[in-house]
């Protein structure tokens, strides 16, 4: 037999049931793989947030179970792109992006690559009130696993006034996602 690293073709109906029970809350995402130049992972709903992943690389989605979508920024401005059930989407490197996942039991397929060295990822939390950014945070990624909770963890841990917009002066809420959707809501109209 020859040498398949990443093992036999594996039946994915199979391996979703197997790993029903960490493809929701408080968990929400499982990566197939772990070794491979492909990431791919499974991502379950509900998960919202309000944290912007910018990645030095492509990804792939395939929303192939409920609807979700992803909030865009750029340049201070938000969009709305939907992830409806059964949709496919490339996504260049470097789209600021944050996906919201409301629905429970809905699920994305998620393939991204491994980072080349030197090609940062960072995190980035904006105002929204009026798109400022707050904080960002720049990291090289080895492991999804390993290297974004620390990250979080130091945002969460900043003081209010270190949350303070340089742009407009409204305090960023933190880990306190619902309460910043509100606002970009209102302020969106
Ligand atoms: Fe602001």
């Amino acid at each position: 037999m020859m040498d398949l690293k990443h093992g036999l073709p594996l039946n994915f109906k199979r391996w979703l049931d197997d790993n029903a029970h960490l493809l929701k809350p408080p968990v929400g995402n499982q990566q197939i793989w772990k070794d491979g130049d492909f990431m791919v992972t499974v991502v379950g709903g509900p998960n919202e947030r309000s944290d912007f992943h910018d990645d030095p690389v492509e990804e792939f989605f395939y929303q192939f179970k409920g609807n979700a979508y992803l909030l865009m920024w750029a340049d201070g401005k938000y969009e709305r792109v939907d992830l409806r059930e059964g949709d496919v989407f490339l996504m260049p490197p470097h789209v600021h992006h944050s996906p919201q996942r409301p629905e429970e039991g809905s699920l994305c397929l998620v393939v991204e690559r491994q980072r080349p060295k030197g090609e940062k990822d960072a995190l980035q939390w904006c105002c929204a009130a009026c798109g400022g950014v707050v904080k960002r945070y720049e990291m090289q990624l080895e492991s999804i696993v390993a290297d974004l909770p620390p990250v979080y963890e130091r945002f969460y841990a900043t003081t209010a006034e270190e949350r303070r917009c340089p742009q407009c002066g409204e305090i960023h809420p933190g880990r306190d996602f619902k309460s910043w959707h509100k606002t970009l809501n209102s302020a969106r109209g």
